[in-house]
């Protein structure tokens, strides 16, 4: 088989990609490991960004998120008890959509088959060849048949334990890397969310975050030890401790139910340099993590995508390199700006195991500060609504 682009990894960064090419008349194959009803079936990302959602208006997928996705305007900032508003809009004119990564995954394979595109599922062994020369080509085995494909580039939209960051030369990789000692639990249950926008709060117990997918669908964290496990808590466990973090209002408002879903993640910051090896990119979570704290992962993603399909659609309309070869430093650009508000937002947010109490009072001091002042208050929601492109 040939190809213009080889894509590896189904998630969001890689069928993005693919449908931007493809409405620029560029082609493109997507391998994904696993198959489409387990991608389907993981619960990740809610919060969309202003850019994320004008790039899936603009690749012709943003009809189902303008019906069903929820508009933000602010977030609440919890703490000693109290709740306070950051008005997104009022500050920088700009909102979030609330709408999870399952719906837009949805809507872009949707989109992909309607348009008949290669999209392989449970594609095994996936090996990435001569992406340093010319005329690259990748192989991957299906029903126990190997296959080949020749390609003028390769992205690599495969995750944090994908092939292609694994594939580049490690003399030439640098990786930049924090692992908190803590991970957030998260649940799903079908009933209707505690307040209209989102919580996030501090506590001395940690921190706790309220979200949401829809009017009738609630999602809910709370920040646990690193060793904790998933069966050690029962439901009734999850809404008590989530309880004691929040506002007493929200706690005798929050309507509780089962949970359909329930999770451990930890939490980690990871950037890998550069992001082009001669013919082969890194896109999304391939290349960094965000510590899910301000809702940036999937948002990052988006941004990657924006920038690499730019530079696609340039090399293949006018011929113009320019803007592949400084894909990295744009790209990287953004990225460590959304890294670094990642981080603060989690180090302001969270119990850490070694925090003293003069660290627990900063922490509740900074917190007054971002959210009396007009200036500390713009600069969080400046970040939280996205940084241009
Ligand atoms: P992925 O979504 O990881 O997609 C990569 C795809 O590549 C996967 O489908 C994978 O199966 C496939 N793949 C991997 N290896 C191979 C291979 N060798 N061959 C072929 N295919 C392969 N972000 C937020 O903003 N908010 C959140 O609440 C949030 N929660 C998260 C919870 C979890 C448990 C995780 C893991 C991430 C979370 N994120 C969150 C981050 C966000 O979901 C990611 O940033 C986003 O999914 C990145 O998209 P991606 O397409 O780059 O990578
Ligand atoms: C969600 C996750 C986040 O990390 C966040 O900051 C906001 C919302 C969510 O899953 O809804």
């Amino acid at each position: 088989m040939r190809t213009q682009v080889a894509i590896i990894g189904a998630g969001p960064s890689g069928l993005l990609l693919s449908q931007i090419l493809h409405n620029a008349g560029i082609d493109s194959v997507i391998l994904e490991r696993k198959s489409l009803d387990y991608v389907l079936g993981r619960i990740r990302a809610g919060v969309l960004e202003q850019g994320l959602v004008d790039m899936l208006d603009a690749a012709g997928v943003g009809a189902r998120m303008h019906r069903e996705g929820l508009v933000h305007d602010g977030t609440e900032l919890c703490f000693n008890g109290t709740r306070h508003r950051i008005d997104f809009k009022e500050l920088t004119g700009k909102t979030v959509m609330v709408y999870g990564q399952t719906e837009v995954t949805r809507d872009l394979v949707d989109a992909r088959r309607a348009a008949d595109a290669k999209l392989v599922y449970e594609a095994e062994d996936v090996e990435l060849h001569d992406f340093d020369g010319d005329s690259p080509w990748v192989t991957y085995r299906k029903d126990g048949v190997e296959h080949r494909i020749d390609c003028d580039f390769i992205a690599g939209c495969d995750g944090y334990h994908g092939v292609s960051r694994a594939s580049a030369p490690q003399s030439v990789l640098k990786t930049f890397e924090r692992v908190y000692p803590f991970g957030w639990l998260g649940i799903l249950s079908e009933t209707p969310p505690v307040s209209e926008e989102l919580i996030y709060a501090r506590h001395e117990r940690g921190f706790a975050l309220c979200s949401m997918r829809s009017h009738v669908l609630s999602r809910y964290y709370v920040q646990v030890p690193l060793d904790d496990k998933v069966e050690a808590w029962s439901d009734e466990r999850f809404w008590d401790e989530l309880r004691r973090r929040i506002d007493q209002k929200a706690a005798d408002t929050i309507v509780m139910g089962p949970s359909i879903e329930k999770t451990i993640a930890p939490l980690r910051s990871f950037v890998a340099e550069p992001m082009k090896f001669g013919r082969m990119f890194l896109v999304g979570d391939a290349a960094h993590i965000v510590p899910p704290t301000g809702a940036k992962g999937l948002n990052l993603a988006a941004s990657d995508v924006h920038y690499l399909s730019e530079a696609l659609i340039a090399h293949y309309g006018s011929g113009e390199g320019e803007l592949i070869e400084r894909y990295s430093e744009n790209a990287l650009r953004r990225i460590w700006k959304a890294e670094r508000f990642s981080w603060w937002m989690t180090n302001l947010m969270h119990t850490f195991p070694d925090a003293s109490g003069f660290d627990g009072r900063m922490q509740v001091a900074e917190l007054d500060y971002v959210t009396s002042s007009k200036t500390g208050a713009a600069a969080l929601a400046e970040n939280y609504v996205g940084l241009p492109y």
